[in-house]
């Protein structure tokens, strides 16, 4: 990322919403960055931002445990805006009073704006507008200076500002950065560009001169090998990288049998005979499912999946590239986010597979050019590039592939079924344009088998499970409401045309308690 930008700072206290913000701040075309909320003063200042805000979160002030920050930041001469429980600790810090409300306010609330000269210009009709309230504290007493620009029924003090020649601090007890909140794109932009005086310089295209740039410098004259899946980050990293240093770059497409019906074609006319990649495809299938001969544990499924894909990867790597020094990998900012949280890794609830191990056994450098993007800063790069449509939106699929999604032992012939399952369910969500609105829509083979009958004989069949999840970064997602016709077309196709299946059930069921995948 280039100096040049101007940029926001966002300190995490744990709020689900943290990385709501840096997207709807990045959204106005301003660079910004989380870091948790318990580095140290120099970390913030070396940061150099034109703005802070902190974010909301779980915890009460006045908790022995809760989180705080240096008061000092409040001398650094920049804007703070503090959300929920940023303004709670900015009102403690700054010698205010904070106390338990009498009641909880979680939802929807009307506000009425007292000041719109700044922060709430353009925001809300009659100086009225809807915000979504999630808070247990209130604010007592503001801080000395302090005055209120906003309030509801039930929040004398909805927001507040400081503004001085010297000092420039808000606080807003609802959340600007939910959708709920109709105004609150318009209020983080007055926040951005005219309280901080960001310039709105961080758009997709300056991003690729800057990171073909990025990439030039490091790898020099070497050669670099890119893990294409064929997924959205890998495409995308392969391809800014190919913009970067051509054929310096050789991108290995390892064909593990566990691949969607067409995926392996697909790849190879979209990045070697369209996009002229230097691609080299490896059919590792067989070995694959030798491997999982058997198996049926869904951890014991990853492991040997991943291993053997580590395995696979790099004999094919060593035998085209044996000189390479680097690894390309699509890292996105979520994963680097959550691995920095100040609540620390969460527990792992399932064993990712990725080229995790690789770099340091092969003693290659790794370049993550994407890992300061969102998901959807991905998709507008990719089509800054010239990908095509179909691999942009592309629904997430797991590296595992289809083996946790086939219950029980792997077989070829149950891989089969799964395979013309899937495909009917991807086609027919694409037939209602409903494949780019959820996030995934997939086939799962149960391992069991139940009664039905067909003419006039009796079956004893397989069942396939419909999973289809709406969500925003798969952290946590919902059951999609299809439409009855729908699923009604998608069941009478799989029982008529996929051999061996004569039942077809809805997974009805949210994340959490239960995961996207069902292995
Ligand atoms: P779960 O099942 O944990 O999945 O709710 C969350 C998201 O992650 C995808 N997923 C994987 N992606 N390697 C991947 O690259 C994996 O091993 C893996 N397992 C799950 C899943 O499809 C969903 O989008």
């Amino acid at each position: 990322m280039e100096l040049w930008h101007d940029r926001i700072l966002i300190l995490d206290f744990g709020s689900q919403y943290t990385q709501l913000i840096a997207r709807r701040v990045r959204e106005t075309h301003v660079y910004s960055q989380i870091l948790p909320c318990t580095v140290p003063l120099a970390t913030i200042t070396a940061y150099r931002p034109k703005g802070i805000i902190l974010s909301g979160g779980p915890a009460s002030v006045y908790e022995r445990k809760a989180p705080h920050v240096p008061r000092q930041l409040f001398d650094l001469g920049v804007p703070v805006l503090g959300i929920c429980y940023g303004m709670q600790l900015m009102t403690h810090l700054l010698d205010g009073e904070v106390a338990k409300a009498s009641r909880r306010e979680y939802g929807r609330a009307e506000l009425l704006i007292d000041d719109d000269s700044d922060l709430f210009k353009g925001v809300g009709e009659n100086r009225a507008t809807t915000v979504w309230m999630s808070h247990g504290d209130r604010i007592e007493r503001m801080p000395k200076g302090f005055r209120v620009i906003a309030h509801t029924d039930n929040s004398p003090v909805a927001a507040m500002k400081l503004s001085d020649a010297a000092r420039r601090f808000y606080c807003l007890q609802f959340h600007p950065e939910v959708a709920h909140t109709a105004g609150g794109f318009r209020l983080l932009q007055n926040f951005v560009h005219e309280i901080c005086g960001c310039k709105p310089t961080w758009t997709m295209s300056s991003y690729v001169d800057t990171a073909v740039a990025q990439i030039r410098e490091t790898v020099g004259k070497g050669k670099v090998i890119c893990a294409l899946s064929g997924g959205v980050d890998s495409s995308v990293v392969a391809v800014l990288a190919h913009r970067a240093i051509g054929n310096q770059l050789t991108c290995i497409f390892v064909d593990n049998g566990l691949l969607r019906t067409g995926e392996r074609e697909q790849v190879k006319k979209t990045f070697a005979q369209q996009l002229h990649l230097n691609l080299h495809l490896v059919d590792a299938s067989q070995s694959f499912l030798a491997a999982l001969k058997g198996v049926t544990d869904p951890e014991r499924k990853r492991k040997i999946i991943g291993g053997l894909f580590i395995k696979q990867f790099e004999a094919q790597a060593r035998l085209k590239l044996g000189d390479a020094k680097f690894l390309i990998q699509g890292t996105l900012y979520p994963d680097v986010i959550e691995s920095v949280s100040f609540k620390g890794p969460s527990a792992t609830i399932k064993t990712h597979h990725n080229v995790g191990g690789l770099p340091t056994k092969m003693r290659l450098k790794l370049i993550e050019p994407l890992r300061e993007l969102f998901k959807d800063e991905v998709r507008v790069l990719g089509k800054e590039l010239g990908l095509p449509d179909d691999i942009i939106w592309r629904q997430p699929f797991p590296g595992p592939g289809l083996a946790i999604r086939i219950l029980g032992p792997v077989t070829k012939e149950r891989l089969d079924i799964l395979k013309e399952a899937e495909a009917i369910v991807a086609q027919e969500i694409k037939n209602a344009g409903l494949y780019r609105e959820i996030w995934q829509a997939f086939a799962v083979l149960l391992p069991i088998r139940t009664v039905g009958v067909m003419g006039d004989q009796r079956t004893y069949e397989h069942v396939i499970a419909v999973r289809a999840v709406t969500s925003l970064d798969g952290m946590t997602a919902d059951w999609a409401r299809l439409p009855g016709e729908l699923l009604g077309t998608i069941s009478n196709r799989i029982i008529n045309e996929v051999r061996g299946v004569n039942r077809v059930v809805y997974d009805v069921s949210s994340k959490p308690p239960s995961t996207i995948e069902w292995e």
